[in-house]
């Protein structure tokens, strides 16, 4: 069969992108979820892909076929999602968090489908109220920054583990915000210790979730900054290419 991109910038790499949603169970037919197509994550792998790349797609559900040539690993939660990245950041020169990861879970899962309350008798409701109580998920590029600074990720989470990385890993982050764009995304650029951070304007219509185009900004670790124009995701997921390349060792 046609091997592709053979030749291409990204030749011999390992690159891991994630995508979609991850979704939280709160009982066997609910859930608790972040809104995403996992069109930008899925572009992102087709692009190295064709730039020669062999690519390990981590995507929660969503609505698209699995792309040609590309390593598929179908996740369901944060969790999952981080012990896939977890899996493979060993050999990976890069990794590309484009998923809207939940940042709770419910703390504990209904084995049966909840029901509304009601009251026996007249069958009215007796509640207006319900709450799901939630616990954090880990941050798996928060976790990744502190055990690449050989810190510790906490006691409540098990942490990723990076026995040890074969090749320096360049590390992408995306940040949707509806305010404060510059500032939100500067000071994930920092916590999370990212090589790149992505950062759209979802409140805009031409941008963000389940669009095909997106306007972005690219934020570098060294403080630049660049305001990109209204691009199809396809010409993003280049752009985004094109700033990793040089940065690979
Ligand atoms: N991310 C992650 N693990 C999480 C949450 C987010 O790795 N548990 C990644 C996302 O995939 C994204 C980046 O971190 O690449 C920024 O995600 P975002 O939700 O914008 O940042 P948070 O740190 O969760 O901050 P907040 O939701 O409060 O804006
Ligand atoms: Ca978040």
């Amino acid at each position: 069969h046609q091997v592709l991109g053979r030749h291409g910038d990204l030749a011999g790499r390992r690159v891991i992108v994630t995508a979609g949603g991850t979704q939280e169970p709160i009982d066997p037919v609910r859930y608790v979820g972040n809104r995403s197509s996992g069109k930008m994550g899925y572009n992102l792998a087709v692009e190295a892909r064709d730039r020669g790349a062999h690519v390990i797609l981590v995507s929660g559900p969503v609505a698209l076929p699995p792309p040609f040539g590309v390593e598929m690993h179908l996740v369901e939660t944060a969790m999952q999602m981080r012990d896939a990245v977890s899996d493979f950041i060993t050999d990976a020169d890069a990794l590309i968090m484009s998923a809207a990861v939940a940042d709770f879970r419910p703390t504990r899962v209904a084995e049966q489908k909840i029901k509304k309350l009601r009251t026996e008798a007249t069958g009215q409701h007796r509640e207006d109220e319900f709450s799901i109580d939630l616990v954090a998920n880990p941050d798996i590029l928060g976790e990744l920054a502190l055990a690449l600074k050989g810190g510790h990720a906490g006691e409540q989470h098990t942490g990723i583990s990076i026995p040890q990385l074969k090749r320096r890993l360049i590390r992408v982050g995306f940040a949707a915000e509806t305010e404060h764009l510059v500032e939100h995304a500067q000071a994930k650029l920092q916590r999370k210790q990212l090589d790149l951070l992505v950062a759209n304007d979802v409140s805009r219509t031409d941008s963000g979730f389940g669009t095909d185009t997106n306007k972005v900004l690219i934020f570098h670790a060294d403080g630049a900054m660049e305001d990109l124009p209204v691009m199809p995701k396809t010409g993003v997921a280049a752009a985004i290419w094109d700033r990793v390349v040089p940065l690979l060792g």
